[in-house]
């Protein structure tokens, strides 16, 4: 993204600068506008909980700003050799997220491709006042991360065939969970300073890019993160997606992890995450009613780690 020319507007809150998880844009004193899109290939062989998937990846980011999802458009890919009855499910599970959502499906673009693709185009509305950016969190914050990590090693195990139920069913449920019901209790609670969703660059990709935009470094303490419950066994077994080498790869000389954390945690911080948790940097004082309030929802959630001022490496893994 970064060769692309900056947009200069002053009505333009958020932008491409801090790599953040969707567009921001002032209307009027009242009302800011936000805009994101996402789409990907299918993950799951089940087209209904594909479309589910999508839609609620799509939406997360909309949530990740702080804002409310209301209209939605669908992109649609798909092979003219396949039945259209399989489209139309996964347009249905699309459908439910975004009516789950509160939001509205208004239209969309098909066209013609050799593999299937289905996202959405999601506009949502904020006060330009309560815009949770990635680029505005404190020393002193505690990080909540609201999913349990190990979506992308559990989709690669789903793409070998060698998931077992438990683990298929904890991950679906993981990635079909709207970010809705975390931004509820953010909203209850109050008082979060920043906020940012984990998706395709991992745990450690989107926490660097939330270190780098607030000028703050953060330490993440790796016993503490809730883990899909055969994820560690997946890793050791090697089956690590291509993505999480690469998300490493692009942080190496921005973390520093100590030499104590096993190899499996590792690949687990840097798995890239299909439709993962909210990132929540919250002042310690309110963490514990937050915590408190997120037993309502229905994914495991912890908290991972702290922010501290700025120092040498912008993520410390202990
Ligand atoms: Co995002
Ligand atoms: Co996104």
């Amino acid at each position: 993204m970064r060769h692309i020319p900056k947009s200069e507007d002053e009505k333009l809150l958020v932008g491409l600068d801090t790599s953040d998880d969707a567009a921001v844009y002032k209307i009027n004193e009242e009302i800011a506008m936000i805009q994101t899109v996402d789409f990907f290939t299918p993950i799951v062989d089940d087209p209904y909980t594909f479309g589910q998937i999508a839609a609620t990846n799509a939406l997360s980011d909309i949530y990740a700003m702080g804002g409310e999802p209301k209209l939605a458009m669908n992109i649609v890919c798909f092979p003219t050799c396949l039945s259209p009855d399989i489209l139309t499910e996964i347009l249905k599970g699309g459908y439910d997220k975004v009516k789950e959502a509160g939001a509205i499906v208004v239209g969309g673009h098909t066209i013609e491709d050799d593999e299937p693709k289905f996202g959405l185009s999601v506009t949502g509305f904020a006060h330009p006042d309560k815009i949770l950016a990635n680029k505005t969190a404190k020393v002193g914050d505690l990080l909540i991360l609201t999913k349990p990590l190990g979506i992308g090693i559990i989709n690669t195990a789903i793409k070998g065939e060698l998931v077992d139920k438990e683990s298929y069913d904890e991950a679906v449920m993981a990635m079909t969970t709207l970010n809705k019901y975390a931004k509820e209790v953010i909203d209850k609670v109050g008082g979060v300073n920043s906020l940012t969703d984990v998706t395709g660059f991992g745990l450690i990709g989107h926490a660097y890019e939330m270190a780098d935009a607030s000028s703050v470094s953060i330490r993440i303490d790796h016993k503490k993160i809730p883990v899909i419950t055969k994820a560690i066994e997946y890793a050791n077994m090697g089956l690590v997606p291509a993505g999480a080498y690469a998300n490493r790869g692009y942080v190496d000389e921005f973390i520093k992890i100590n030499k104590d954390v096993p190899e499996y945690m590792e690949d687990i911080l840097c798995d890239p995450q299909t439709s993962g948790g909210l990132l929540i940097s919250i002042p310690k004082e309110r963490a514990d009613i937050l915590l408190e309030e997120l037993k309502s929802t229905p994914t495991r959630y912890g908290i991972i780690g702290e922010v501290v001022e700025k120092q040498e490496y912008h993520i410390y893994v202990d």
